[in-house]
């Protein structure tokens, strides 16, 4: 037996294997693949205070390895999520519950956490700050410092659950983002959210998503994730959730290496089901094949 539990700040998860919002549903639906218990956490898909319909198609398209979307948020809001959402998730007791918030101002984002603050099956709240497929609010959150700062103090005011702020890479100098979300509150950083992109119909002689622009995922962000996460751990104190295109458990290692503390499973959970569960099994066989704890996962060179 490997010791797994992983200590976010207050937040502890029993392995360090999460999965990235938006790319597994409220976890429910993923009963049928693989047991939802095992996993560290499962982060749900951002809710906003009204459903949202999300973007017109389409909406996802296939790219070398990856996928862009332009989901554009969709989900019921912050009354279905409570009242018929999360009960479902009273049944798996071990898994932790991040809800991930996308409010279009920062008053609706102090609204949604006061609703979860209450709520007992959320174990922590994950302010996105940085979805690239939306008109208000998104990343233009992330592009501008002192509005990071008001925002993740207001929320933080409202909340006495771990809080994460999830960053994009698709900023200036994400060290300087880091440091502002630490300094005004957060207990947790989770990086990265998609990277903004484009794709043209040529048949149309239009571009593909209706908004231009849409959000890269998978292996192709992969070298882009792992040097945001190994710049912003070598600046700030407290504890990282990495992700972008974790396929493999190699790929989970890498990511401890560079210093996240957990890591989270995004659209591969599309390209395989199963994956996240997996991972679970593959980083414990890890460990004990090379001898290592995850304390000891740490670049030397
Ligand atoms: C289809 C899709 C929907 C997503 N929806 C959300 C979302 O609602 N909220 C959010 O914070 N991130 C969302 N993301 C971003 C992922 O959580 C993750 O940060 C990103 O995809 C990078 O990880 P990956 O390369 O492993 O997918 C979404 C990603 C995909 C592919």
């Amino acid at each position: 037996m490997v010791k797994t539990t992983v200590q976010l700040g207050p937040l502890t998860l029993q392995n360090p294997i999460v999965t990235a919002s938006g790319t597994f549903g409220y976890g429910v639906e993923f009963a049928d693949y693989l047991d939802i218990n095992k996993l560290g956490a499962i982060t749900l898909k951002s809710v906003t205070i009204n459903p949202r319909e999300g973007n017109a198609p389409p909406r996802i398209a296939e790219t070398p390895s990856g996928m862009m979307n332009s989901i554009g948020l969709a989900n019921h809001g912050i009354e279905v999520f409570v009242n018929s959402i999360l009960p479902k998730l009273e049944l798996f007791d071990r898994v932790k519950v991040i809800a991930n918030i996308a409010g279009h101002t920062l008053e609706e984002n102090v609204e949604l956490a006061k609703r979860l603050d209450i709520v007992d099956r959320v174990d922590a709240i994950e302010l996105n700050i940085s979805c690239p497929n939306v008109d208000a609010g998104g990343l233009a959150f992330c592009q501008d410092l002192p509005m990071v700062s008001r925002l993740t103090k207001a929320v933080r005011k409202v909340t006495l659950k771990p809080l994460i702020v999830k960053l994009s890479a698709s900023v200036p100098d994400i060290v300087a983002l880091a440091k502002t979300s630490v300094e005004s509150g957060a207990d947790i950083l989770s990086l990265i959210n998609t990277i903004p992109g484009m794709d043209v119909d040529i048949a149309k002689k239009s571009l593909f998503f209706k908004r231009g622009s849409a959000g890269l995922s998978g292996p192709a962000i992969r070298p882009i994730a792992l040097k945001a996460v190994y710049d912003v751990a070598r600046s700030v104190d407290i504890p990282i959730i990495g992700m972008g295109g974790v396929a493999t458990v190699e790929d989970v290692v890498k990511f401890l290496l560079v210093g996240a503390d957990a890591v989270s499973v995004g659209m591969m959970n599309f390209v395989r089901p199963t994956l996240s569960g997996e991972l679970v099994d593959q980083l414990s066989a890890y460990l004990v094949a090379s001898g290592e704890t995850l304390s000891t996962l740490k670049l030397t060179a």
